[in-house]
Formats: C-alpha cells, sequence, structure tokens
C-alpha cells in the first residue's frame, strides 16, 4: 500500500509503533521495522544521551530498514538533556523522530538542519495545526481512546480524524484505538495516511517486556482502562489495578487541593517494575481502550502481515463488494 506517509518515511506498511516509556527498545523497533512498519525506539528511557546512542547501535545491528526515535517534552521535574538526545539521534544516523508532549519548536532548527523528519503527536486539531506551522512533515493525531495521554478535550477519533483532515494539509497518522485491518481501513476512510498503534504493539512475541504485561492486555476488555491524573491537567489513559483505584480514591477526596506530590506513589517509577519485573499491579501504567480488541500475542510481522492482508480483502472485497450492489 502506498500512502503520503509510506512514501515520507520511506516504508512498506503505513503503520508506526508509537513511543512507550520501558516497551520501545531496540528489538520491539526493529522488528517492526523489518516486518515493513515503522519502529520506534523511546528515547527517555534511556537514562542518558549516551545510553539511547547505543540503543540506537543496537536497533542498527537488528535490522537496515528506517527507525524512529521518541522525544516526549512533558511536566517531568528535572529537564532532560533533550539537545544531548537530539545529537545522539543525530549521531546515529536516525532521521526520523516522533516528538510529543509539549511543541517541539524549541528542537526544529536542530532536527531540521540534520535531515530529520519530525512526527508530532497531538490530541487536538489546533494543536496539529500549530506543528503544521512550526515546520513539522507530519502528525500522528492522537484521540480519546487512546493509551497513554490523551489531552484534555475528551474528542474521539471518529470526530478527530476527519477534522484533523479538513484542516491539515501535511499527512498524519490515525492513532488511539487502532488494533486491526477495520482500523487501517476506518482510519484512511477517514483521511488519514496511515496508522500509530501502542497498546497493539505491547502484545507482540517481541516487545521486550513481562510476559504478564501482554497476558494483562490480552485479558482485559475495553472497559478495563481508567482516567487518572485529570485534576493536574496532565491526563492519563491506565489500566485499571488497585493501585490505580487508590489513586482514583485520593483524588476524588483531595479534589482542587490535589499536586503532584499526592500521586507519586502509584506513577512514580511504576514502569521499570511493571514491564521489567511484571508487577502488573505496582502503579498506573499506560494502556488504551483498545485492549478490547486484543485477544493474541502475535510476532509483529504476523501481526503487520495480517492486517495488511486483511486490509486489503475489507476494501476489494467488503466495501467494492457494497457498490457492487
Ligand atoms: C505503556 C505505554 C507507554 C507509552 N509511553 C509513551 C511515551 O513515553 N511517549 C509518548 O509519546 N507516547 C507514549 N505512549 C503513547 C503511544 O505512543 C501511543 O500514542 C498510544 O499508545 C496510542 O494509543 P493506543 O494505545 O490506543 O494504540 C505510551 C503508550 C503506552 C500504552
Amino acid at each position: 500500500m502506498k500512502t503520503r506517509i509510506t512514501e515520507l518515511f520511506g516504508i512498506e506498511h503505513p503503520i508506526i509503533q508509537g513511543g512507550m516509556h520501558y516497551v520501545g527498545f531496540a528489538e520491539l523497533a526493529a522488528a517492526v521495522s523489518n516486518a515493513g512498519g515503522l519502529g520506534i525506539i523511546t528515547g527517555l528511557t534511556q537514562k542518558t544521551p549516551q545510553d539511547l546512542a547505543k540503543e540506537i547501535a543496537r536497533c542498527h545491528a537488528m535490522t537496515d530498514k528506517p527507525f524512529g526515535v521518541n522525544l516526549t517534552f512533558l511536566p517531568i521535574v528535572t529537564t532532560p538533556d533533550y539537545p544531548g538526545y537530539i545529537a545522539a539521534i543525530v549521531d546515529g544516523g536516525v532521521k526520523i523522530v516522533e516528538t510529543a508532549g509539549r511543541n517541539p519548536q524549541e528542537y526544529m532548527p536542530l532536527l531540521k538542519k540534520a535531515g530529520i523528519k519530525v512526527i508530532h503527536k497531538c490530541t487536538s486539531v489546533r494543536h496539529s495545526l500549530k506543528a503544521e506551522a512550526i515546520g513539522c512533515d507530519a502528525v500522528s493525531v492522537d484521540g480519546f481512546e487512546c493509551g497513554g495521554h490523551p489531552g484534555e478535550d475528551d474528542i474521539p477519533n471518529m470526530i478527530l480524524l476527519p477534522r484533523a483532515a479538513d484542516e491539515l494539509k501535511i499527512p498524519f497518522v490515525a492513532s488511539g484505538g487502532m488494533a486491526d485491518a477495520r482500523s487501517l481501513v476506518a482510519a484512511l476512510a477517514m483521511g488519514a495516511d496511515g496508522m500509530n498503534m501502542g497498546t497493539r504493539f505491547i502484545a507482540t512475541k517481541e516487545a521486550p517486556v513481562h510476559d504478564n504485561v501482554k497476558q494483562a492486555i490480552v485479558a482485559a476488555s475495553e472497559l478495563d482502562t481508567r482516567l487518572v491524573m485529570r485534576g493536574l491537567r496532565n491526563t492519563e489513559r491506565v489500566l485499571n489495578n488497585s493501585a490505580v483505584e487508590r489513586l482514583l480514591e485520593k483524588e476524588k477526596a483531595l479534589g482542587d487541593k490535589l499536586t503532584f506530590a499526592d500521586v507519586i506513589a502509584e506513577v512514580a517509577g511504576v514502569y521499570p517494575k511493571v514491564m521489567s519485573e511484571g508487577l502488573v499491579d505496582a502503579g498506573a501504567w499506560s494502556c488504551g481502550m483498545v485492549a478490547g480488541l486484543i485477544h493474541d500475542i502475535p510476532t509483529c510481522k504476523e501481526l503487520i502481515d495480517r492486517i495488511m492482508r486483511d486490509a486489503e480483502t475489507l476494501i476489494r472485497k467488503r466495501l467494492e463488494g457494497m457498490l457492487a450492489g
């Protein structure tokens, strides 16, 4: 399939694996890229720019296909060494960066000078237009369904994607709630040039996370996510568990008085415990509503091949068949 996104990134299939904290290591990025999609290493999971340089080198050793690095600009107490991370990306020969969180304007000159294509993750049309205005090459439009940070507008993809299509000139991928060929074909129908998946890629053989995490996603239904940190305007969609229930009780009790210090126990330092040690109840970790559509743990190649095969059948048989009357 050829779209503006496959052309822009030099990939075979219009499927991207979004950056994920403590999930987006070289093993997953390489597996997705080798399967014809675009794999992405999560920059900030690497503690220093030197560690990121090593991770990029590991990924190059596992694939000769294009892959990207995610740089997330979230409210973190101490600002990471972003120029250092960008230097590691440039020196590592990576040509695609997925940015997220705050807009990346400050770093655009550095990225553009190195010939890097930037895809910015946005949860609204206005942020997407801003990304276009500051020179991003594409956007990843994240609907309210998404795992991670859906923003504060609460607009699901059924509305957000056609709205983005109406306003944007640069290509965009649909993100949030994407799992299979139905997601891809629907996303294309609504004006996207591909799709980005997070949660679905965690439940794959190559995702370098503890099996407990994969099983928890397979066991979860679309009813099992919760929104935490709304009161802090840092909303995160997470898989429900005992720690999340405790956190929500606290949020309810404190109301407007909630501060970041009140949520630290349930959100800080959780990812290594969950993803590496498999302690899935250790705290709040991102997961999309799409868990309700995930029932197996295929390889990335099996997953992507299945999506592309089924998408073709959907388009040629179901949709064309309807037109044929
Ligand atoms: C466990 C997990 C960790 C994530 N970490 C990040 C991150 O560090 N930076 C980022 O930009 N997005 C992060 N995301 C968001 C994903 O890249 C992607 O946008 C989102 O998962 C799409 O929604 P979906 O889960 O419904 O596919 C994370 C998502 C998950 C599920």
